[in-house]
């Protein structure tokens, strides 16, 4: 039998300005403190262990994404019913109509495309000499691909970026940040749904073989515009996060560079390790079905519950040396920061083949990057650089 565990309580707010920049020292203190703690200051049980990570994940009949994956009900109730924010049959059939688009098969005719669109960035940025990682790079390669390969029409594109964070901060807890973000994911939503009333999407695209799928009546008019969302929303800040935070660790790692340049074979296993030591997405929420425990703790039924990826990666009951970037790592593919089990990220071939397409074309001339001053954006679920300014050196 199981002994319950008295529940471990935190006090502090994870989401203050402080914490956004530094959230390690808190994740050290939840995994220190068991394998779910009580946040005061949420509401909610934080999950910050690799294995307790992972259990949490593997069962979605107990831990629920149907009644939302926030730390709040407003947004909560905005995404009812989308893939990320449901649950068994109707989430199963929901990545049915889209996933297959995404599968390595289904990617292989647009390798070529994003690695030409990288080549031809990075030569680009490379002749200038110096530029800024997150704004001249690391942005530009996926809003260069993404919303192409969406079928997001060109007249508000200009918005996307904007609608993108707005979405990641309003499933955060109900703070400043959370609720300036709901009116724009409104923005976004009723572009979305005109942009399905209108048939308005590339032909090709991810969005028009939804459209195909509500005229075959597969999904309705309501879903089909939370499909288009559903990819597009987090398919720019979590890769542009991951690029910016890939050149600031090279930057601040010269050794790992020159490792990998010697090794270019390592580049897949390079951004499994820059996910895993920089997870682009802190942590998603579940709602406890029933009473239940996790690794000995009672979380009783009704609670919410934050699965800390960005914490799980840097669990040292798991991982050697956590805290240390090392490309070579023989466990980098364990990490959590894609997630894991039915809702494991549904566009994860399409951000590392962004990601290797990047660094790959660093590879063939960079010997060094020489950083500025970089700077912190906050958000409440994405970790990223508002910018990181950088000199490359070719000799
Ligand atoms: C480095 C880049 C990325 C990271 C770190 C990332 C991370 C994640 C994580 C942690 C989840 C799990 C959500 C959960 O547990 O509830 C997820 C789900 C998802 N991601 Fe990603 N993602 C990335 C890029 C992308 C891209 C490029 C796309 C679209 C083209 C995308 C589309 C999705 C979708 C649709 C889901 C929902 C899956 C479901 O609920 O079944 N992601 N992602």
């Amino acid at each position: 039998m199981t002994t319950v565990q008295t529940t471990p309580q935190y006090d502090a707010d994870i989401y203050t300005d402080a914490a956004l920049r530094e959230p390690y020292e808190h994740y050290r203190a939840l995994r220190d403190l068991g394998p779910a703690v009580y946040l005061r200051a949420h509401d909610a049980w934080a999950v910050a262990r690799y294995d307790d990570v992972k259990h949490v994940l593997a069962t979605p009949e107990v831990f629920r994404s149907a009644e939302g994956i926030a730390l709040n009900e407003p947004a909560n109730a905005a995404i009812l019913g989308c893939t990320l924010a449901s649950d068994g049959e109707r989430h199963a059939h929901l990545r049915r109509i889209v996933a297959h688009r995404l599968t390595p098969r289904a990617l292989r005719p647009m390798r070529q495309v994003v690695t030409d669109a990288a080549d031809a960035l990075v030569a680009d940025l490379v002749a200038r000499g110096s530029f800024d990682a997150v704004g001249d790079l690391a942005r530009a390669l996926p809003l260069s691909i993404v919303p192409d390969f969406i079928g997001w029409p060109e007249e508000g594109r200009e918005h996307l970026l904007r609608w993108a964070g707005a979405n990641f901060d309003s499933f955060g807890p109900l703070n400043a940040r959370a609720e300036a973000a709901l009116p724009q994911c409104g923005e976004m939503a009723a572009y979305g749904a005109a942009l399905v009333r209108d048939g308005n999407v590339l032909p090709g695209s991810l969005g028009a073989s939804v459209l195909e799928a509500r005229d075959r009546g597969e999904v309705t008019d309501e879903q089909c515009m939370m499909l288009m969302l559903d990819y597009l929303a987090p398919s720019l800040d979590t890769t542009i996060s991951a690029v910016g935070s890939a050149i600031w660790l090279f930057g601040t790692h010269p050794e790992q560079w020159e490792r990998l340049r010697a090794e270019p074979d390592l580049v897949a296993n390079a951004v499994q390790e820059v996910v895993r030591l920089e997870s682009p997405i802190r942590g998603f929420g579940r709602l406890a079905a029933e009473d239940t425990e996790i690794g000995g703790v009672a979380v009783p039924a009704g609670a919410r519950v934050l699965v800390l990826y960005a914490a799980a990666n840097r669990d040292e009951r798991h991982f050697a040396d956590p805290d240390t970037f090392d490309v070579a790592r023989p466990d980098a593919l364990e990490q959590l920061g894609f997630g894991f089990g039915e809702h494991g990220c549904a566009g994860q071939g399409l951000a590392k083949l962004e990601i290797q397409a990047l660094l790959t074309a660093l590879l063939r001339t960079v010997t060094r990057f020489e950083l500025g001053e970089p700077e912190r954006a906050l958000n409440n679920l994405i970790r990223a650089f508002a910018s990181v300014p950088v000199t490359v050196h070719t000799d």
